[in-house]
């Protein structure tokens, strides 16, 4: 018989995972506030832009369902998925209203005879308890018919925006924490399929080669909540120390790349995320890394290590626009381009997007700024309104006299622009290579002056 499982949040996470879990052969219902998405939704559209998430809903369609109402989602669920978002407060603690409403309408709603609620929102330490404290009085206030028990486990989320399915599919491990093995016995026969690999890979996410197995680590709350924030942290932190050689590596003059695949080479490090250039944005990283710090400090911890993080990740965008005052001396009225607005390619997500604080300073020093995005366009005209930007209609936009353009976004076509046009098209030929992208040989012979963060010039 297949479980009933209910998502309450069909943002990247809790679509991803609503999605899987129905083309797995589960009965899924996403419940979200958002009446327009689900409407979307219903109409089989999908309302974020995520590689393969709208073919595989339509493979799973006779297993999903979307509303707004939260009887229909929760009553008949035994698994309940929060997967709503914790956004970080001004100090850097995780806003907790969202997942606190979730959790009183799943106490209110539940039916069930026994019900395991997943927190896949990351939340922090120790949330898993106040979730049932808040689910317990919620059910206590509803006039049940007959005795619903339930139990609360964490099972955070490992999913990157742009190949969120295939980790979700084919991931490195599945963590579940919980104090009621109970939990863990339902939880590791729902994932069953994605452990031994038995499901049937969709044609367009085939299995890699070798693929046969996923990892179940089972644990207790609090560490499965911690494995979270320390995987992101540590990841971060990955990129902020690579960012932070890149930098010396300018000023010696060695090649960043060489370095990183020569320290990469040690399989105790691994090749990953040692990418140099204008660091992390998205909406985990930071929040993630914030919460992290605020969760030490409340226990009177320092977390030097992961405030380090934070700060060579801020600087790197500083840094860009450093190095434009060094080549163009006066930012006032002069035209800079900017090549890509989303955080990273494959995805039109903004949130703590490099290119909106390197714009905002380009403006606030008088600056006029043209920017083009494959992809997020429409969302950052939508959500940038504030900045006084003009959005081209194509890449090469960006180049019309302007005094300099700047790569943000690694998004491959960019990689294979005309420039010999762009040469052409500039009033000044200076290109900022903010990811690495470019073959700087080939822009030089072209006239273009570049520098590529990380790289000596
Ligand atoms: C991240 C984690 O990878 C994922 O496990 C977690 O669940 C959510 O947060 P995401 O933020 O979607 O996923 O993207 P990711 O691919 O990790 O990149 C994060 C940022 O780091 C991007 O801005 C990317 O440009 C940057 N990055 C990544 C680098 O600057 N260098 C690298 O080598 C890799």
């Amino acid at each position: 018989m297949s479980k009933k499982v209910a998502i309450i949040g069909t943002g990247y996470v809790g679509l991803t995972t609503g999605v899987a879990l129905s083309y797995l052969g589960c009965e899924v219902t996403c419940l979200d506030v958002d009446a327009e998405k689900v409407k979307t939704l219903k109409a089989g559209k999908c309302p974020i832009y995520e590689p393969h998430l709208a073919e595989l809903m339509d493979l799973a369609k006779k297993n999903l369902k979307f509303t707004t109402d939260a009887k229909e989602a929760l009553a008949k669920a035994e698994v309940i998925f929060i997967a709503v978002g914790t956004p970080s407060n001004a100090d850097g603690t995780p806003n907790l209203t969202y997942l606190k409403s979730a959790a009183q309408s799943v106490g209110a709603n539940i039916e069930s005879p026994f019900v395991v609620i997943v927190n896949k929102s990351t939340v922090p330490i120790g949330s898993g308890n106040w979730v049932e404290s808040i689910v317990r009085d919620a059910y206590r206030g509803q006039n049940q018919t007959q005795k619903s028990k339930f139990t609360v486990a964490s099972n955070p989320e490992f999913l990157r925006e742009g190949s969120a399915l295939s980790d979700m599919l084919y991931a490195d491990r599945i963590v579940v924490g919980a104090d009621d093995p109970k939990a863990v016995e339902v939880l590791r026969d729902l994932y069953k399929p994605l452990i031994e690999q038995t499901f049937l890979a969709p044609g367009f996410l085939m299995r890699p080669e070798g693929f046969k197995s996923v990892h179940f680590l089972a644990s207790d709350l609090q560490s499965a909540e911690l494995i979270k924030y320390a995987a992101n942290a540590f990841l971060a932190l990955k990129i902020s120390f690579i960012n932070e050689i890149a930098e010396l590596s300018e000023k010696v003059g060695a090649d960043i790349t060489h370095i990183a695949k020569g320290i990469g080479l040690d399989s105790r490090i691994g090749n990953r995320f040692l990418q140099a250039g204008i660091g992390w944005g998205g909406s985990c990283f930071g929040k993630d890394t914030a919460a992290l710090i605020a969760t030490g400090q409340e226990y009177g911890l320092n977390m030097p290590i992961s405030k380090a993080a934070k700060d060579v990740n801020s600087r790197q965008r500083i840094r860009v626009v450093d190095i434009l005052m060094n080549e163009l001396k006066i930012l006032k009225g002069k035209k800079i381009g900017i090549l890509g607005l989303a955080f990273k390619p494959f995805t039109d997500d903004l949130r703590d997007a490099p290119a909106y604080e390197i714009v905002q300073k380009l403006i606030e020093r008088g600056a006029k700024v043209v920017v083009y995005d494959p992809v997020a366009m429409e969302r950052a005209q939508k959500e940038w309104k504030g900045l006084e930007i003009e959005y081209a209609n194509g890449a090469m936009e960006v180049f019309q006299e302007s005094d300099a353009v700047c790569l943000i976004t690694e998004w491959p076509e960019f990689a294979s622009l005309a420039f010999d046009e762009a040469a052409s098209a500039m009033r000044n030929k200076f290109i900022l290579d903010g990811r690495g992208l470019f073959e700087q040989a080939k822009l030089q012979k072209l006239g273009l002056k570049t520098t590529i963060l990380g790289r000596s010039s």
